[in-house]
């Protein structure tokens, strides 16, 4: 069995790709800097900026007639929290990575599928429009409309697990510098990121507590959210 995994040098990726490969799989592992997936036995180490999205499509094209079975869609990026007015070039780059280059990657991959599954890392970030992470939570409530749209192109016979996990303690937290609630250690995160797999959740946002509180904040009438949403921005 073959599986891609991207963003699979560090944090949930990594995580994954270990999983993977218990699991007997041939990993194909792509990040930026992989050299610390080189030598790993079932592991071939992909070198892509997903920014450049020619590169995606080559790469995607590399990987059509590899008889994937699982792509884990996994790498992204999110800009330092600031209640500045986000630059067009941060902007573009962070759309480019966490949306566009999910596309591309599967672009050729997927018309060579017959059966399997395709995982895409969502966010809780994707079902608020907060102020100071403007981007973040843009590219991934794209991100869930596009797991709805491919989930139902492609069923039955290849699964679209859109998966909504709340903060977890990576490389990509450590830089927060507010209160995360219920921030999960990587094992737990993983656990659950590798249930939703298995068991090819549709749609799968945890912590449920965290879950359901965004939930109820969505309900609140828009002005009174507004005013919650600024005093986040100030
Ligand atoms: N951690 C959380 O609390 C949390 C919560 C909700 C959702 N998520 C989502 O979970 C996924 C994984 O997050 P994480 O916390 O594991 O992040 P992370 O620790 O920052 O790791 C990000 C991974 O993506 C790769 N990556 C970043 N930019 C890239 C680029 N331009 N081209 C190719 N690879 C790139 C990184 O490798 P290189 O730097 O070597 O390229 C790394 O392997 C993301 O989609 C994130 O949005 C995370």
């Amino acid at each position: 069995m073959n599986v891609v995994i991207t963003g699979a040098s560090r944090g949930i990726g990594y995580e994954l790709l270990q999983r993977y490969l218990k699991k007997g799989y041939k990993v194909y592992a792509i990040a930026r800097n992989v050299q610390n997936l080189k030598n790993i036995p079932n592991v071939e180490a992909i070198s892509l900026d997903l920014a450049d999205l020619d590169e995606v499509l080559r790469v995607s094209k590399y990987l059509s007639d590899k008889k994937i079975d699982v792509v884990i869609c996994n790498a992204a990026i999110s800009l330092p929290h600031s209640p500045s007015f986000t630059p067009f070039e941060d902007f573009k780059k962070t759309i480019d990575i966490n949306f566009l280059s999910i596309h591309a990657l599967l672009s050729e991959i997927v018309p060579n599928m017959k059966s399997g599954k395709i995982v895409l890392i969502s966010s809780l970030a994707s079902l608020v429009g907060a102020p100071t992470s403007m981007p973040y939570s843009a590219s991934k409530r794209a991100l869930n409309s596009y797991a709805e749209s491919l989930r139902n192109l492609l069923a039955p016979n290849i699964k679209v697990i859109n998966i909504l996990p709340g903060f977890i303690k990576t490389d990509m937290t450590a830089k927060n510098d507010f209160y995360m609630p219920f921030l999960m250690d990587l094992k737990s995160g993983v656990d659950r990121i590798e249930y939703a797999i298995e068991k090819n959740k549709k749609e799968y946002a945890f912590p449920k507590r965290f879950y359901y509180f965004i939930k109820l904040f969505n309900l609140l009438p828009l002005s009174l959210k507004d005013k919650l949403l600024q005093k986040v921005a100030k």
